[in-house]
């Protein structure tokens, strides 16, 4: 693992290298793929390479800070940690790392629906994490699943609202890589042929607590993740629609955001709806291929909000990157893969070099455009 050699990453795509060295091919390709030709994964990068800055000299930025408040609470960075399913198979307990972390740096995480780790656990390590949700038609479900959040304590609910069926992920068809995998040969052998990962994470988990279960999908624990007797998850929730999330909304007394929107007409409804917050979102370019970057429609989300949040996410990877988003109207950014890829390469201090350099890449550029904070950037891009 990378832990004793930090130093050698000097931006996030730098973990990227040490991350796939680790990691089993099916695994690293599970992560890092987007769906069908990467299309829209490939744009969320074009799609920051295509806004350019405006910087203004001779202004006194010696007292400038990257702290930016949202809801209710003022975060050190303007940046959390997006909701990645199944993380603890790429870094060790890494559920945990990212709430232990992300409590020290104060920012927030977002714990996902197909986390491994209980998320009862989660919170007891950091109680200011928020929960990811994947919910179908089923109200009974819904509300057995936000009662059980409810319960632990968790005040901020985020519904992922772009997955009524599974994007077509390459990694799952030619790897055989879904809830539960169904060991074969080629699996096994992947796995055993990258012993950093296999001693350190896997069999490490399976030591310390048995075989990894997803544990947030609903009320209670659900399928292992190896096994194979245990009935295929179908990830169908076709039937969902605005009027469950009126029903959640008056149900759920938290903070309630959704997950994946990438239309203003959609902002406009959420609004009417009452929600807190929008996550913008193609999901990382992970569900329909060719679905435009969220940083089109920032903007103009942004003039529609009324009292929500903006929330972005979808391939920020350097501090000029958040500046952009946030310029743009975003009020807040998430990142994913950048942080998954550090964890699996160096654990918790993986993680938390990351997060340093990100925020040490935004401070950088808003010295250099000439601002002092994260609230006056619109003058700053062209
Ligand atoms: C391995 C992996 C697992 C993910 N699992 C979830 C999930 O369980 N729930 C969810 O809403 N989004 C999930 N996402 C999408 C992320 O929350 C986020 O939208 C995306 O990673 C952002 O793009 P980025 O990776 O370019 O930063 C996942 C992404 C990855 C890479």
């Amino acid at each position: 693992m990378l832990a004793n050699n930090l130093n050698k990453i000097k931006c996030l795509e730098d973990f990227d290298v040490y991350a796939k060295e680790i990691l089993p091919r099916a695994l690293w390709e599970f992560a890092s793929v987007g769906v069908e030709n990467n299309l829209s994964r490939d744009n969320n990068r074009k799609a920051f390479d295509n806004i350019w800055l405006s910087p203004r000299i001779l202004e006194n930025v010696s007292n400038r800070s990257i702290k930016k408040k949202l809801f209710n609470k003022i975060y050190s960075a303007p940046f959390g940690i997006s909701p990645m399913g199944a993380c603890a198979l790429c870094g060790y307990e890494a559920d945990l790392q990212f709430a232990k972390v992300s409590k020290a740096k104060n920012i927030p995480y977002i714990i996902s629906g197909s986390a491994l780790v209980p998320m009862e656990k989660i919170v007891n390590i950091n109680s200011d994490v928020w929960f990811q949700a994947y919910v179908d038609a089923n109200r009974g479900s819904i509300g057995a699943l936000s009662d059980r959040v409810f319960s632990s304590g968790i005040q901020t609910l985020v519904v992922t609202v772009d997955v009524p069926v599974p994007g077509n992920r390459r990694a799952t068809l030619r790897n055989g890589f879904e809830y539960p995998m169904r060991p074969n040969g080629r699996l096994i052998f992947d796995a055993i042929s990258h012993p950093k990962w296999f001693f350190k994470t896997f069999l490490r988990t399976i030591l310390s607590s048995g075989m990894p279960h997803v544990e947030n999908y609903g009320p209670n624990r659900g399928i292992p993740i190896v096994s194979f007797s245990a009935p295929e998850r179908l990830h169908i929730r076709d039937g969902l629609d605005w009027d469950d999330l009126k029903w959640l909304r008056d149900r759920w007394s938290g903070r309630l955001i959704i997950k994946g929107v990438l239309s203003v007409e959609d902002v406009k409804v959420a609004t009417k709806v009452g929600l807190d917050g929008v996550i913008l979102s193609n999901h990382g370019g992970r569900q329909l291929d060719t679905a435009i970057s969220p940083l089109d429609v920032v903007e103009a989300s942004a003039r529609e909000k009324g009292k929500m949040m903006i929330l972005f996410d979808s391939g920020i990877r350097r501090g000029t990157d958040v500046v952009k988003a946030l310029a743009l109207g975003a009020d807040f950014v998430f990142a994913g893969r950048p942080f998954l890829f550090a964890v699996a390469a160096g654990g918790y201090s993986g993680v938390s070099h990351a997060i340093d350099l990100l925020a040490s890449e935004i401070d950088r550029t808003i010295a250099l455009l000439g601002c002092s904070d994260l609230y006056n950037l619109r003058t700053r891009i062209v």
